[in-house]
C-alpha cells in the first residue's frame, strides 16, 4: 500500500505560491514529493521560496494577463494539479465601493481563475487532473463591509460547482472556503485600515471563528493537499469550509 497523502511524481502549479496560503501549498506539495511551479507577481519572493523547494520553479506572471497565461501554460509538457489561489481583498459596503476597484477585485478573483484555468485545462484533462480553487467563507455568507469581496469569492464557488459539472469525469474540482487566516493578506488589512488598533481589532478576528483563533496557513495547505491526492478521488464540485465553526453558526 502506498502512503497516503503523496503526491510523487505528480507537477503542480500553484498561483498567488509565493506568500500565505499559496506558500503554505507549496511547501506541503514539495514535501509530498510534487514538483511545484510558484506564479507569482512577486518574483523575489517566489525565487526566494523556490530556492528552498527541491524541484520547483517559478513562473513569474500576472493572472490577468491573458497573454501571459497562455504563454506559461502553452510551454509545458504535462500538468496533473492547479491550486488556483492567488486573490486580492477589498473593504468596504456598497456605498463605499468604487467602481475601479470592484472592477479590479473581479479581474484577479474572478478572469485570473478563469484564464488560468482555460489555459491549464487541456494539460488536466490530459493527465486526468485536479483543481483546487481557494474561495472564502465570503463566497457562501454576507461578511460585514466585504460587498466586493463577497461577489468574487461567490463566484468562485460557482465556477468550481460549474466545471465539476462539465468535465465530471475528466478532471475533479473542488473549492476550500477557509475563514480568516493569518498571512500577510491579513497584516496588510491590519495596516491599512486599523493601523492605530491592530491589537483590538485581531482580537476581533479571532472571535469571527467561533474556536476562537485564526486558521494557519499549514491548515488550509494540507487540506489542499489531500483534495488533490487519490484519497480524495471520490471528490468533485465539492465547497468544503475549513473555518473553526464560523460558517455553522
Ligand atoms: N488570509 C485569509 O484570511 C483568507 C481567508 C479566506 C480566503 N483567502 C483567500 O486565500 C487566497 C490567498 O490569500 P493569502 O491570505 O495567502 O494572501 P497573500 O496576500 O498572503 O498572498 C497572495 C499572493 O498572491 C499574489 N498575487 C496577487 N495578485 C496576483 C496576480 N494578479 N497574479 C499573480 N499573483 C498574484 C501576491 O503577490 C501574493 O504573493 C486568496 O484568494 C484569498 O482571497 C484568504
Amino acid at each position: 500500500m502506498t502512503a497516503p497523502f503523496r503526491l510523487d511524481a505528480k507537477t503542480a502549479l500553484v498561483t498567488g505560491g509565493a506568500s500565505g496560503i499559496g506558500e503554505a501549498t507549496c511547501r506541503a506539495f514539495a514535501a509530498a514529493g510534487a514538483s511545484v511551479a510558484i506564479v507569482d507577481v512577486n518574483r523575489p519572493a517566489a525565487e526566494a521560496l523556490c530556492r528552498e523547494l527541491p524541484g520547483s520553479s517559478v513562473l513569474t506572471f500576472d493572472i490577468t494577463e491573458e497573454a501571459a497565461v497562455c504563454q506559461a501554460l502553452a510551454t509545458r509538457q504535462s500538468l496533473d494539479i492547479l491550486v488556483n489561489n492567488a486573490g486580492i481583498g477589498l473593504v468596504g459596503n456598497v456605498e463605499e465601493t468604487e467602481l475601479g476597484d470592484f472592477q479590479r477585485l473581479f479581474r484577479v478573483n474572478v478572469e485570473g481563475m478563469f484564464l488560468v484555468t482555460k489555459y491549464a485545462l487541456p494539460l488536466l484533462v490530459a493527465s486526468h487532473g485536479s483543481i483546487v480553487n481557494i474561495g472564502s467563507v465570503a463566497g457562501l455568507v454576507g461578511v460585514k463591509k466585504r460587498f466586493a469581496y463577497c461577489a468574487t469569492k461567490g463566484a468562485v464557488v460557482a465556477m468550481t460547482r460549474q466545471l465539476s459539472v462539465d468535465y465530471p469525469t475528466q478532471i475533479r474540482v473542488n473549492c476550500i472556503c477557509p475563514g480568516t487566516v493569518d498571512t500577510p493578506f491579513v497584516e496588510g488589512y491590519l495596516e491599512k485600515y486599523h493601523r492605530n488598533e491592530k491589537d483590538r481589532v485581531r482580537a476581533e478576528l479571532n472571535q469571527r471563528q467561533p474556536i476562537g483563533r485564526l486558521g494557519k496557513p499549514d491548515e488550509i495547505a494540507n487540506l489542499a493537499l489531500y483534495l488533490s491526492t487519490k484519497a480524495a478521488e471520490f471528490i468533485t464540485g465539492s465547497v468544503i469550509t475549513i473555518d473553526g465553526g464560523w460558517t455553522a453558526a
